[in-house]
């Protein structure tokens, strides 16, 4: 028997009334066209995500998934998701996906089809996709190169400029993707964002956490960042390492003197940061292996 590598859901028309969740779920073949050119996914990038670690078959940090893919869809003034349909959607690519250690399914709502605004209200596209995990062996273990790049935002932005949409989880990733490549032109694998206001903020899909002595350290959501599954799960068993924990405003000379730090995130899990702008700054493998098998080993 072949292991399925990947598997599409769409639910076509998706109704924030169904009732039977199950008949919205349309299996569909990854490999044929699915997405209107009409749909304001591809021509705003006007919608939501959320990519969720599959581990043996089961969805990891499930709830704050869902529950966030809700807080997004809030935000963005989207209709509210039927978290009923999108569980059953993610439980049924994850039976698929469950003879591989580790999988992900990635969930998508959009704002729908451009011109039916002209009918009044465009139904939302949704879908939902998962494959494989790629090897994270050497981002998980020598760590990943970072440099700070100014994100143009301030601190308190959520509040100033709600439109801006700072902290949802939306499909505008292009300005993640190119901090990015901006990194990798200065001979580095990833960013930390930092706000006008010199605050250190989270990379491009990640959190920032960070430890000294043993208390771990992480920015807080209010400015203006997605708040993290994985970080807040690492925050719940911190106790199990002697390791404390605080939300805390966090400048660049504090992640300069941490005595280790990572980028956490579903899929990657945990990253440690072995430098910053060029400067070394030490790893703490037997923590990180810790944190990363805590990770892997995680359930809803
Ligand atoms: C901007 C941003 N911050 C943080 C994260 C980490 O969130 P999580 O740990 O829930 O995957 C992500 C995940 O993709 C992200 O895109």
């Amino acid at each position: 028997m072949t292991v399925p590598q990947h598997l599409l859901l769409v639910i076509p028309s998706h109704s924030t009334a169904s009732a039977d969740s199950a008949g919205h779920l349309v299996e569909a073949e990854v490999e044929h066209p699915q997405l209107s050119v009409l749909d304001v996914a591809a021509t705003r990038g006007d919608g939501i995500f959320e990519t969720i670690s599959i581990g043996r078959g089961n969805p990891q940090a499930f709830d704050a998934h869902l529950a966030r893919f809700a807080r997004s869809a809030r935000m963005l003034d989207l209709p509210a998701i039927d978290e009923t349909l999108w569980r059953d959607a993610v439980l049924a690519i994850a039976e698929r996906l469950a003879d591989h250690d580790e999988a992900w399914v990635k969930i998508v709502l959009t704002r729908g089809i451009e011109l039916a605004g002209a009918t009044g209200h465009p139904l939302p596209t949704g879908w939902a996709y998962g494959t494989v995990s790629p090897e994270f062996r050497r981002e998980r273990t020598e760590g990943v190169d970072v440099v700070l790049l100014d994100r143009g935002l301030r601190s308190d932005v959520s509040s100033t400029s709600p439109w801006l949409l700072a902290g949802a989880k939306t499909l505008s990733y292009a300005v993640n993707r190119a901090a990015v490549r901006e990194a990798q032109r200065r001979g580095a694998d990833d960013v930390i964002f930092v706000s006008t206001d010199g605050m250190l903020l989270e990379g491009p899909t990640s959190t920032l956490v960070i430890r000294r002595g043993d208390e771990l350290a992480t920015p807080p959501d209010a400015f203006g960042i997605l708040p993290g599954t994985t970080q807040v799960d690492l925050f719940a068993a911190a106790d199990q390492w002697g390791l404390r924990t605080v939300v805390a405003p966090l400048t660049p000379d504090e992640l300069l003197a941490a005595d280790a730090a990572w980028l956490v995130s579903s899929v990657r899990h945990a990253a440690p940061v072995r430098s910053v702008d060029a400067r070394p700054l030490p790893v703490d493998a037997p923590l990180t292996a810790a944190m990363n098998g805590f990770l892997r080993a995680r359930t809803a």
